[in-house]
């Protein structure tokens, strides 16, 4: 079975044909970064010319590097929400597109459902898991109980964990995207220099919130003044602890409420970052439980992971209308109307 995944929510093209058998027989990734750097941040109406631009070629390229042609398809899935919607409306259309003219199934795929499965289309992991997604948009904690069966147990009450990446960056004159230039300055950087807020981590429950640590980077931006190339890497350095320090707050408490679970996933674009995998992977092994977390092209934006959410719910038999409308909004596990 080979199913096509499309992926266009936010600031990467992407399409992918992936079997059953999971091998990813192509992976196919345009980043409009160049597109949006100049502007520090994702330009929606940028984006959704650029992607429109893009998807003919990128799909056409998946399908080559695949050998596969749109015949010999037996699923066609796309990226349908939650995302920015001039992008999500250029992927949806051109899957339901190809999937009507090539009389195709069509699976409409929840993009933070696609984060949740990707782990799956590289390890052998069962349900149920605990997941960690923090992505651009997002930043979560899952019980992943089924497919389709998804126990949102806290969300961050502000800003999602990549949007302070990208929003620290800035503070301090790095490139967008902030994730990975502060985990690269944050290497000869001095982690105990500043003692930045570890918002909410007294209180009960799994919820985040980063708006107060990010204020707090703004402060000693200010402070500092024109700032030297020791000074970024030790606040990108001290700026990662807290935000490591969250995490295994949270994580520690969700493992402590749900003691049957056996594996830990982290998935979205921030679960690209090594020092933050290795923390996560030190508080995990302290639990006795196993930690598992999707190779790095996995993390980030991509059509495979797509192609994998819609190749799990095609072979239970489902498959969504061609009317089906793209949603901005689509809270994880909320049945498409
Ligand atoms: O999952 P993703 O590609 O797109 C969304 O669905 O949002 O995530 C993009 C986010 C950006 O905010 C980016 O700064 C962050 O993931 N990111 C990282 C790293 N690589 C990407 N954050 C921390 N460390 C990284 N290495
Ligand atoms: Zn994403």
């Amino acid at each position: 079975m080979r199913v096509l995944g499309i992926e266009t929510s936010c600031d990467e093209t992407a399409a992918a044909v992936v079997d059953h058998q999971k091998n990813v027989l192509s992976n196919v990734v345009f980043s409009q970064l160049e597109a949006h750097q100049a502007f520090g941040g994702v330009v929606p109406e940028i984006g959704a010319r650029a992607h429109l631009e893009k998807i003919e070629e990128v799909v056409q390229q998946a399908l080559r590097q695949a050998n596969v042609t749109l015949e010999e398809l037996d699923a066609i899935a796309a990226t349908c929400g939650p995302g920015l919607i001039g992008g999500v409306l250029v992927g949806a259309v051109m899957g339901k597109t190809l999937a009507a003219y090539h009389k195709k199934p069509f699976v409409a795929v929840n993009h933070l459902e696609a984060h949740a499965l990707s782990v799956r289309l590289t390890e052998d992991v069962v349900f149920p898991y605990l997941l960690l997604l923090a992505s651009g948009g997002h930043c979560q904690l899952i019980h992943v109980k089924a497919l389709g069966v998804y126990e949102v147990l806290g969300g961050t009450l502000d800003d999602a964990a990549g949007e302070t990446f990208d929003k620290v960056a800035r503070l301090m004159g790095l490139p967008y995207p902030g994730g990975p230039a502060i985990e690269k300055t944050a290497l000869m950087g001095d982690e105990n220099r500043f003692k930045f807020p570890r918002p909410l981590l007294q209180k009960p429950g799994f919820d985040f919130s980063f708006s107060g640590l990010k204020t707090s980077v703004l402060r000693t931006v200010e402070g500092l003044g024109d700032l030297s190339c020791q000074d970024k890497s030790d606040i990108a350095a001290s700026f990662q602890k807290a935000v490591a320090d969250v995490f295994k707050n949270r994580l520690k408490r969700a493992l402590d409420h749900l003691p049957h679970i056996e594996h830990v996933v982290i998935a979205g674009g921030v679960a690209a970052n090594q020092y933050l995998r290795g923390h996560l992977e030190e508080i995990v092994a302290q639990h006795q439980k196993s930690f598992v977390a999707p190779p790095l092209q996995y993390c980030t934006d991509n059509g495979a992971m797509v192609a994998w959410a819609g190749l799990e719910h095609f072979q239970t038999g489902h498959q969504d209308p061609l009317t089906f409308k793209p949603r901005p909004r689509w809270p994880l596990g909320e049945k498409a109307e």
